[in-house]
């Protein structure tokens, strides 16, 4: 079921390095992008049917259509590398081990979009990887392939990484765009759109780590290659991360479209242990949940995902054994997202607060039966009420595990579990 064209280095002794990445076709598609039109790429790539992989699916060719034409600014690039949803693992292979794929990558995006600066916004935490990265920019600049004359061609490019501080609101387009000038983390109201008003108010593209690293291959063997892979409308491939209760969790590349649990049995080795399926998490933490039953019947596709009631998301697949406690992975999941909330929306600054009070209650085993149903309409009321979507990242999973195994959450709250608890302490 794998296959390997964003992963085709990973396994190569030293792949991160220039001369190795050379001699297996790194920059390899230059000569034939600064021969086409930007116009022509930018078809090529909306032919390809590439979607944005940072979480919402977004078609990359015709995000880069949005940019205005003759504003007289500078356009700029901004690389998503903050790769902080939980569960998500996948781009930080790319910025290891094959980071002139993505150097290559922003090449192709700016010529294409007619920019000449890109920002790698890479979050704080990823030490190695800032290093790996800059390591590979250094070997690029010397080697020509950035600077004042990309490989030789009448074409400046400068590539600067930006270290975030550890927020993950910053992986949201408008917060990082604020990072990025210096500001606090704060999304901005939308529109006007990065690809009007971006970076510095001016038109920007934000594109996440593994959209750009797919562009070469897009390039050299065409759209129609890329779409041989995956399905009509989820083409190509994708670094999924399977973690959880799995024989043999790690990271896979594969087409779109295959049924979900056939990956988890066949790729990943099944359920650890010998124990049941109880749920999966499909595209890291934001993504509602799935019971065995949808499980069976959903592809790993956008549509698939869509028709489940969940999303794709970032490809963080998390596989969830008999023994999860669903009341606390709750828990655990608001507090995440109230500790990341950036406080300048009430609904979630406020609101997440609120459900974290609740939910502490009942994993105390203080709760009562209307504290659930409060907990639902506060999801409710907290939704899509926020300037940005990291209030709904919180709210859409904790509904689905609210309404799908609300019989354990009701168990906590019963007399019973209740009373078991206030013995315990
Ligand atoms: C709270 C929040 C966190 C996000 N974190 C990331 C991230 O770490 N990496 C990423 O690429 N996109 C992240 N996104 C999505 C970005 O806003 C944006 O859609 C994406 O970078 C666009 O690139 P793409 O079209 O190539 O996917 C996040 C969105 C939200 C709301």
């Amino acid at each position: 079921m794998e296959v390997k064209i964003l992963s085709a280095k990973f396994d190569l002794e030293d792949g991160h390095k220039l001369e190795i990445a050379k001699q297996h076709g790194a920059y390899g598609t230059l000569d034939k992008l600064f021969a086409m039109k930007p116009e022509e790429v930018i078809e090529e790539v909306k032919a390809s049917g590439l979607r944005g992989r940072g979480g919402a699916g977004f078609p990359a060719g015709v995000k880069w259509g949005f940019l205005p034409k003759g504003t007289g600014k500078p356009v700029y690039l901004a690389v998503n590398s903050d790769e902080s949803e939980p569960a998500t693992f996948k781009d930080r292979y790319i910025l290891v081990k094959d980071p002139h794929m993505m150097i290559e990558g922003i090449i192709i995006c700016s010529y294409a979009i007619g920019s000449h600066d890109t920002y790698i916004y890479i979050r704080g935490e990823y030490t190695s990887q800032v290093k790996a990265l800059q390591a590979a920019i250094d070997e690029a600049y010397e080697a020509g392939y950035l600077g004042d004359k990309v490989a030789g061609h009448d074409f400046k490019l400068e590539v600067t990484v930006h270290r975030g501080a550890g927020a993950y609101v910053c992986g949201e387009e408008t917060g990082l765009l604020e990072s990025i000038e210096g500001k606090k983390g704060q999304p901005r109201a939308k529109p006007p759109f990065p690809a009007v008003s971006g970076l510095y108010g001016c038109p920007t593209i934000i594109n996440n780590v593994q959209s750009i690293a797919s562009l070469p291959f897009i390039l050299e063997k065409g759209a129609e290659a890329y779409k041989a892979y995956g399905t009509e409308k989820s083409s190509g491939t994708h670094l999924f991360g399977i973690s959880g209760h799995v024989e043999k969790p790690g990271m896979y590349e594969l087409p779109l479209g295959l049924p979900l649990l056939e990956v988890v049995e066949k790729v990943a080795g099944g359920v650890w242990k010998g124990r049941t399926l109880k749920g999966v998490i499909p595209g890291g933490s934001s993504t509602p949940v799935l019971t065995p039953d949808e499980a069976k019947t959903v592809t790993l596709d956008y549509e698939s995902m869509a028709e489940h009631k969940t999303m794709f998301g970032s490809g963080g697949i998390v596989v969830l054994d008999e023994t999860v406690d669903m009341v606390k992975l709750v828990e655990n999941l608001i507090y995440f997202y109230h500790h990341e909330s950036c406080g300048q929306c009430t609904p979630c600054r406020e609101g997440l607060g609120w459900m974290l009070k609740i939910i502490k209650k009942v994993v105390r085993g203080e709760g009562e039966m209307s504290d659930i149903n409060l907990l639902l309409e506060l999801c409710d009321n907290i939704e899509m009420k926020t300037v940005c979507v990291l209030s709904a990242a919180c709210t859409m999973p904790v509904r689905s595990y609210l309404v799908k195994f609300r019989d354990e959450f009701d168990a906590y709250v019963s007399e019973d579990i209740s009373t078991a608890a206030a013995n315990q302490e």
